[in-house]
């Protein structure tokens, strides 16, 4: 059964194994922060008990900003990285947020393949922002709010 929830501290492990496992953005203890964070959700993506994918956001006033946004290498180009976007995007419009953003590297081919098929445009660069020297890209998505 695939389903989404929202993780708590408890679960902590499950993320930081998951990220190890791809990304390696974060230690145990900058999980553990984001946990703390006020305004910061976590979102599991489950098969069974199996955590595929994790998305983090913080939201500000109206907006969301995307922190992380991971699917387990297994799994990718099957439509699980979607299925967790279209849950994200319908539930911060339910919130009534206005707007999504995040920041990708101009390296990262892949996920900006995939941020462009969400409608997220680009509308800044930071430049030489990661260890690489290579730019972010910032982008944003307008949400439909009633
Ligand atoms: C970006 C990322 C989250 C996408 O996750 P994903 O699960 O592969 O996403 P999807 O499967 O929904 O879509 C990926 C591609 O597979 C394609 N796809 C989906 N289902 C498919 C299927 N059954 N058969 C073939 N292709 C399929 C999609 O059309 C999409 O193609 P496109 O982006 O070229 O248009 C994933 O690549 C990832 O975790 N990357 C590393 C972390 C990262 O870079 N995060 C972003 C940092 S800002």
């Amino acid at each position: 059964m695939i389903f989404i929830k929202q993780i708590n501290e408890k679960e902590i492990d499950l993320c930081y194994e998951l990220d190890s496992n791809t990304i390696s953005l974060w230690s145990k203890k900058q999980w553990a922060n984001e946990f703390k964070k006020e305004g910061t959700k976590i979102f599991g993506l489950l098969i069974s008990n199996l955590i595929i994918g994790i998305c983090v956001i913080q939201v500000v006033l109206d907006e969301a900003q995307i922190n992380y946004f991971v699917v387990n290498k297994k799994f990718r180009k099957k439509g699980f990285g979607s299925y967790l976007m279209c849950y994200l995007i319908k539930k911060c419009e339910k919130s009534n947020l206005k707007k999504l953003l995040l920041e990708v590297s101009q390296n990262n081919f892949t996920a900006e393949k995939f941020y462009s098929r969400f409608e997220f445009s680009t509308v800044g660069i930071r430049k030489n922002y990661y260890k690489d020297g290579s730019h972010a890209l910032l982008k944003e998505k307008n949400l439909t709010t009633k």
